[in-house]
């Protein structure tokens, strides 16, 4: 598997199933690192994911593939509003487990940020809960820095989560 050549591009409609897969299992896998919800997101059909990816110039799925499966995936979204059109927000960010620590989540940040910058975009922002050191370690890496802190934002099995908001300059 290590052999394996990774490939990281934007997800298109063929991927919908396998992504579909894919969500579902980061949000087994850290349930607190994500402000949605399995037993919500498992309600979404194939059909469902892919009108996600389809015709939304606003929004991106990145994925890292290695042969013919998706092992990593990374969101970016452009704000919507006239005056906020020059930020977006990365989300969703997941690396199977046999494939960590091998800075593919900052593969797939990056590839965002081109994404970001090819449409004039000035920052990405994201928010971590600040117990997930992996993930922060991988956006410092990336070049974000922290600029706040969001209280208690998550609520999973009775404990409240504070996220860290962290900004990347394009
Ligand atoms: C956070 C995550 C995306 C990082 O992806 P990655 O591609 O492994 O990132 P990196 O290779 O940069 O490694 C980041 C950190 O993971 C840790 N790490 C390294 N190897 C690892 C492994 N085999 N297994 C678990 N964690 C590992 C290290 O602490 C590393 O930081 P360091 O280099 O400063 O020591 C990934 O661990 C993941 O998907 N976690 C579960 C979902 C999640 O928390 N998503 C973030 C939501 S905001």
């Amino acid at each position: 598997m290590e052999n394996l050549k990774i490939i990281i591009r934007e997800a298109n409609v063929a991927d919908a199933a396998a992504l579909r897969e894919l969500r579902l299992e980061a949000l087994q896998d850290r349930p607190e690192a994500f402000g949605s919800d399995y037993e919500k997101e498992s309600k979404d059909s194939v059909a469902d994911w892919e009108k996600k990816l389809t015709g939304q110039p606003d929004n991106a799925i990145f994925v890292a593939v290695a042969g013919s499966a998706l092992v990593g995936m990374t969101g970016i979204g452009r704000n919507k509003h006239t005056k906020m059109k020059h930020g977006g927000y990365i989300w969703g960010v997941y690396v199977q487990p046999a494939w960590r620590g091998k800075n593919i989540s900052g593969q797939l940040i990056e590839a965002c940020v081109r994404w970001s910058a090819d449409r004039s975009m000035k920052f990405v922002k994201l928010g971590v809960v600040a117990t997930n050191p992996a993930a922060i370690s991988s956006y410092v890496r990336s070049g974000f820095r922290v600029y706040g802190v969001e209280p208690r934002v998550i609520f999973y099995n009775n404990v409240y989560y504070d996220e860290l908001l962290m900004v990347r300059d394009i």
